[in-house]
């Protein structure tokens, strides 16, 4: 089949278009036929070896094994069952859900042993993938690629929403609001829970669409008086903040969450390491809750309300999975709108 493997970690030419073997089923697994696969900042990290340093940079502590095929939102056909796997799932679209842990339900996501599809299992920048039959998901929508956009996103968005435990009519801020996470958080956020968002994005030319997926205020991060505006459409301080965006946006969020707010962070794309007087963390009583992923039944729910419409997927390009170098390129770039797809 054809892939692309990281080789090693370092730049984009570590990432190659490869003919290797069809993978077969183990007992328990299905092989699923990749039609569709959602890139995420993860696999990219997984390449830079951002997730550590020197050899052992991964999601488990003996680092990555090369080479290995990344991409973890995964849509696609079951074309074989293990031999311990019902047959009468041939045939069927899935979506994958992204890891495996032996965290009993609820822990999941916390669990020691959690291992990832397209770090620490071979992923769906490929034609084929086997994943265990008890991970694979009926798909939300009828097209592979608007099912494949929400698993690491929507699913880090949702337990996000849960851990702050959003309230309808509550005011919560989310930053990096037109990227994967971020689009997911405003959507749920608003659509799910009923809140009032605030959404952060740089380039006020995507207002409207921000406004179509629930945002009740847009505004800029560039803005020199971002803080004021916050609390100018707010009409004061605000509930909870939904953060991917880390030290760029920490010092606002702390001024003008409320006393008692929630901050809720997943993600540092605006930078990894902040200062913080620890004054205005216990002076405001706020509470801090760093997010990972979430849970199966998170996970489940987040499909129901997907099928149900309450979330849209949204898609900013396509690429070939040959163009896999291009698109984590493209990935990286300010201003895109939604999920980034390669299709096998
Ligand atoms: N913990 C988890 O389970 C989990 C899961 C998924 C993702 N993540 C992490 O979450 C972060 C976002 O992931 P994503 O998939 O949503 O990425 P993405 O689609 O690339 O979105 C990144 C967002 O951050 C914004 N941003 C970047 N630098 C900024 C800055 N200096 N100031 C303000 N905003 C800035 C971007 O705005 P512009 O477009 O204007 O640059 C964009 O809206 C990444 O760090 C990723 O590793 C964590």
């Amino acid at each position: 089949m054809r892939a692309v493997q990281v080789t090693g970690y370092g730049d984009v030419d570590r990432l190659k278009v490869v003919d290797i073997p069809t993978p077969e089923p183990k007992e328990h697994e299905v092989l699923v036929k990749v039609k569709a696969c959602a890139i995420n900042n993860t696999e990219i990290w997984m390449r830079e070896g951002a997730y550590g340093t020197g050899s052992k940079s991964g999601w488990r502590p003996e680092g990555v094994q090369f080479p290995r095929t990344p991409g973890s939102d995964i849509t696609g056909e079951i074309v074989q069952v293990g031999t311990q796997v019902d047959e009468g799932l041939v045939g069927k679209n899935v979506v994958l859900f992204p890891f495996t842990s032996s965290g009993k339900e609820g822990t999941e996501h916390i669990s020691e042993d959690m291992s990832f599809i397209g770090s620490e299992y071979e992923g769906g920048y490929a034609e084929y993938v086997v994943w265990p039959a008890d991970l694979c998901f009926d798909m939300p929508l009828s097209s592979y690629s608007e099912s494949a956009v929400f698993s690491v996103s929507g699913l880090t968005a949702w337990h996000m929403n849960k851990q702050i435990d959003v309230k309808p009519g509550e005011t919560v801020m989310v930053t990096g609001a037109n990227g994967g996470v971020g689009s997911l958080n405003v959507q749920i956020a608003s659509k799910v829970f009923g809140a009032e968002v605030i959404a952060l994005i740089g380039d006020l030319e995507s207002e409207e669409r921000l406004k179509e997926l629930g945002a009740s205020h847009v505004l800029s991060y560039r803005s020199e008086h971002l803080a004021e505006e916050i609390l100018e459409v707010n009409g004061g301080p605000i509930d909870s903040v939904l953060d991917v965006v880390g030290d760029a946006l920490f010092s606002t969020s702390l001024q003008v969450l409320k006393k008692g707010g929630k901050f809720c962070i997943s993600g540092s794309a605006g930078g990894q390491r902040t200062d913080l007087d620890f004054r205005t963390l216990y002076l405001k009583h706020i509470t801090m809750y760093g997010s990972v992923l979430g849970t199966r039944a998170e996970f489940k729910d987040m499909l129901h309300a997907i099928s149900e419409g309450r979330i849209m997927p949204v898609i900013d390009k396509k690429f070939p999975l040959e163009k896999a170098r291009e698109a984590q390129v493209y990935f990286k770039n300010k201003g895109k709108l939604g999920k980034v797809l390669l299709l096998p």
